[in-house]
């Protein structure tokens, strides 16, 4: 998901901006404003420095935020073609106005050093407080974000982005994005992309970072796996290892059941092999016939995985729980819980069927 899918677009506007005295928390604004899917941020003074600072950071992270500096406060306010929200300590609550505000077309959001004028608070459609208390308007403003687009801040992605950061448990997790922009890629029928521009197309389609960190554990496991096997199986590696990559894809659009289908579709739409668009498609539960497909919804056909590599990446992400390995009896367990049994037999089977057509043993690959 990317900012440009987020309803009501917003702007933020900085007023009382003193250049060189200012430059931290203006900056703070900016990024704050960037990372919670803001649009972009005007400010009231021109600032080079700012918008060094800021043109940085969206090369190295990606997207397309706007940096707009020298403006007219009163004159952006009167011109706005939609509603003005003054983020104030002397304002309304925000749960009072926030299901009103998600349903405006298009909201600017004035934030103010610590004086602003009077005319602001009777311009502003909205004035909200964040509390009643003095604080910081960095604050105000995140927690604003996060209510108004209900906190979908972790799942932005940033097309376009050089380095892109990873949930980690301890320590750093960064990923180098080497290969050129998606749009720069060339795209033709049957392409196979290499691991590089699998990747950034998991970026630039806008998959969120936890979802790339499965894929990338997804694509570590079956590297363990063919380390396992022997050179006599017929495994097409590049195939395992770009389709464990790219198996959710469909995430980028949704996180139902709906997003294998949805990641085949775009896989095609970019031209990617039918081999990979079939990863992505059969590689829910272990599989959904025709049966399971109508009782989901999902358009009436049989996405049960048929090819080694496809069975091999429903298997190894049916042992993964986010980034983490698991045995398969925890996705067993949970797939009898909820009554479904037939996909708990039908990932036994596969299992079964792998372990001695690979000869090997995936809970040793747990580690
Ligand atoms: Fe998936």
């Amino acid at each position: 998901m990317f900012p440009e899918d987020l309803k009501p677009p917003v702007w933020v506007l900085r007023m009382g901006h003193r250049p060189g005295r200012d430059k931290r928390v203006t900056t703070h604004v900016a990024l704050l404003a960037r990372s919670f899917g803001a649009r972009g941020v005007l400010v009231d003074r021109r600032d080079e420095r700012l918008h060094q600072t800021v043109e940085e950071v969206v090369k190295r992270f990606g997207g397309n935020f706007a940096l707009r500096s020298g403006v007219s406060p009163k004159r952006e306010v009167e011109n706005f073609p939609g509603a003005v929200v003054h983020l104030t300590m002397y304002g309304e609550p925000l749960r009072w106005h926030v299901k009103e505000l998600k349903g405006e077309e298009r909201l600017l959001v004035v934030v103010g050093a610590e004086k602003v004028p009077g005319w602001v608070y009777q311009k502003a459609d909205y004035n909200i407080s964040i509390s009643q208390q003095p604080h910081s308007e960095i604050s105000s403003l995140a927690v604003f974000l996060h209510e108004l687009y209900g906190g979908v801040e972790e799942e932005l992605s940033f097309p376009g982005a050089r380095e892109v950061i990873l949930p980690a448990k301890k320590g750093k997790k960064v990923i180098s994005l080497e290969a050129p922009p998606l749009s720069e890629l060339k795209k033709e029928e049957g392409w196979i992309p290499d691991e590089k521009e699998a990747l950034r197309i998991l970026v630039d389609v806008g998959t969120p970072p936890a979802v790339i960190s499965h894929c990338l554990a997804a694509m570590e496991f079956s590297k363990d796996l063919l380390a396992r096997v022997s050179k006599n199986v017929k495994i097409d590696e590049r195939l395992l290892l770009v389709g464990s990559l790219l198996h959710d894809v469909g995430r980028s659009r949704s996180h139902g059941i709906d997003h294998g289908v949805i990641g085949g579709e775009l896989l095609r739409g970019l031209g990617v092999d039918e081999r990979l668009a079939k990863v992505a498609e059969r590689h829910i539960g272990a599989g959904l016939d025709e049966e399971d497909a109508s009782r989901l919804g999902l358009p009436p056909k049989r996405y049960v995985p048929e090819t080694l590599e496809e069975k091999i990446i429903t298997h190894i992400d049916n042992m993964l729980a986010d980034s983490e390995r698991v045995p398969l009896s925890t996705f067993l367990e949970r797939m009898r819980k909820r009554g479904l049994e037939k996909v708990a037999r039908r990932a036994l089977d596969i299992q079964m069927e792998l372990e001695t057509l690979l000869d090997i043993k995936f809970d040793e690959l747990i580690g």
